[in-house]
């Protein structure tokens, strides 16, 4: 066999499209999570390979070993795992007595050069005893600072080297850097160690099946692409409102705020699949490529828009469900004068002939009246009022709400006739919904991504341009909101729709926000 790395290429991006089409297992492998004893592992990682066991796509010679600090022998760590999918309901006890004895767990701390050497012999004997065939997944879920000396350890150990046919793929978290200098150094440091091809950057906005749906709908429709322009639309929403506040997660979060935590990875990536153009084809970087195209188009905010275009705020006491519920300065590990925002919203403007004009408008935040997430496409007015009779808020534009979750589906607005021998209008819509066609499959929207870093697709990851581009966008808010400190902070009740600022940025443009509580 000839092992040079192109043949390994193309062997290698043979079989993952044959793979992905067919949907079969993936090839032998061994997994390592780095940061194990986090809540990422339990909650999802380790649901995600059961439901991927259920779909008989984990790999059949397989082995996970998870790595932390704290000494715990490998049943204790079974336990632990096995509890918390108990404790979320998510057990399926055929499936964990299959995987539980392929889990493994060692301790170790990550800047340690004999952390590595141990993993490394752990990793031999998986490759003996579970004929895990020398490919190695490593997922990275530490603490942000770990990255960069967990990267350097592991090439110095030689773990991240491939040769004669065998994969070496790492999967790196969020928080992908705090601004664009960070992540340029943290790109460095990656490609110091690792062929970009090696680099799994997860955005897990893109496991969801519905996000995935984005690319499906607009480009296996004929119908609707002819329309997904400045010709037709007159502005996109994007809302991403969750309902819980920072939890136990106050110190990380009082460091970030919602603009980096959520915007130039979760949202941007959402902007990009309604923004992009069609790809040539489904390679990972003819997809990759035309995101590019979007963020590279996207107008750069000066420092002076930052306080017309950009509104942030921050949750105040207030009623969730019915129950009262503190201020975010009031949660455990923040601290009492914190000016950190818990809401964003944004107006974006997609500077080339499709978006030219064509408003973005984007908003999440937490403590919001419910979680929700949803893309609305809203089209222009009828050009000519034939109906200007009847009730005007009849005649409302068409609009397309694409729903990300907890709601799933679609559904298209548009005018009807009430009947009646009056003419009158009302609006009505086509719905589809994911659970109702389909049905409820059990998914932690991680399945996907790692099936997928497996095969080695990485469609679904995001390139290092992509996340230097995206910090590349938010840099001046960052700029200008560290310089504000606290002027233009907007204080909003928790379990409102965020601070007035955010309805006063579309009203200023003579539009709002759908309204949510219209949902069904
Ligand atoms: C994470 C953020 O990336 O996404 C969290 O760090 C946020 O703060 C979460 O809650 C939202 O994800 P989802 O899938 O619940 O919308």
């Amino acid at each position: 066999m000839n092992d040079s790395p192109s043949s390994v290429a193309v062997s290698q991006k043979k079989s993952t499209q044959e793979s992905a089409a067919l949907g079969r297992p993936a090839g032998p492998c061994a997994m390592v999570i780095f940061g194990a004893s986090g809540d990422l592992t339990q909650r999802k990682l380790i649901p995600a390979l059961m439901n991927l066991s259920r779909d008989n796509l984990l790999p059949r010679d397989f082995a996970v070993i998870g790595l932390s600090r704290r000494p715990i022998s490998d049943q204790e760590f079974r336990r632990k795992m096995g509890d918390a999918l108990r404790e979320a309901d998510d057990l399926q006890p055929d499936l964990w007595e299959k995987l539980q004895p392929r889990l493994f767990y060692m301790s170790g701390d990550l800047h340690e050069p004999a952390t590595f050497a141990a993993l490394r012999d752990r990793l031999h004997h998986f490759d003996r005893e579970f004929k895990t065939a020398g490919n190695y997944l490593f997922y990275l879920s530490t603490a942000p600072d770990l990255f960069g000396p967990a990267i350097e350890r592991l090439g110095e150990s030689g773990l991240t080297k491939e040769e004669n046919g065998r994969w070496r793929r790492v999967i790196i978290e969020k928080p992908f850097g705090r601004d664009l200098e960070s992540a340029r150094t943290l790109n460095h440091q990656l490609r110091e160690v690792l062929q970009e091809s090696q680099i799994y950057r997860i955005d897990h906005y893109l496991g969801k099946e519905t996000v995935q749906n984005i690319l499906v709908f607009r480009f296996a429709n004929g119908i609707f692409e002819p329309l997904w322009n400045r010709r037709y639309i007159d502005h996109v929403q994007i809302t991403v409102a969750e309902q819980v506040g920072v939890e136990d997660r106050g110190a990380y979060y009082d460091t970030a705020g919602a603009l980096r935590d959520m915007v130039p990875n979760h949202l941007f990536q959402l902007v990009a699949l309604i923004g992009m153009e069609p790809p040539p084809s489904l390679d990972a970087d003819a997809i990759r490529d035309e995101q590019v195209k979007v963020f590279r188009s996207i107008r750069p905010y000066s420092l002076d828009d930052v306080s017309q275009l950009v509104v942030r705020g921050q949750y105040d006491k207030g009623m969730i469900n019915g129950k009262p519920v503190p201020a975010y300065r009031e949660e455990p590990k923040v601290p009492r004068d914190s000016h950190t925002e818990t809401f964003a919203a944004l107006k974006l403007e997609i500077n080339n002939w499709r978006w030219a004009d064509v408003p973005f408008y984007l908003r999440t935040g937490k403590r919001l009246a419910r979680r929700h997430t949803e893309i609305v496409i809203q089209f222009r007015r009828a050009p000519h009022l034939l109906f200007r009779n009847t009730a005007i808020t009849a005649c409302q534009a068409n609009q397309l709400v694409l729903s990300i979750q907890p709601e799933e589906g679609v559904s298209l607005r548009f005018g009807a006739k009430i009947p009646g021998p009056v003419v009158q209008l009302g609006g009505v819509t086509m719905d589809f919904d994911y659970a109702q066609r389909f049905g409820n499959r059990p998914s932690t929207g991680y399945e996907r991504l790692l099936y997928d870093c497996m095969i080695g697709d990485p469609t679904l990851f995001r390139r290092a341009d992509m996340s230097e581009l995206g910090w590349a966008i938010v840099e001046p808010i960052l700029k200008s909101w560290e310089k504000q400190g606290n002027d233009g902070l907007m204080k909003y009740p928790a379990g409102s729709w965020g601070p007035e600022a955010a309805n006063e940025l579309l009203a200023h443009d003579g539009r709002h926000w759908r309204e949510l509580e219209e949902c069904k």
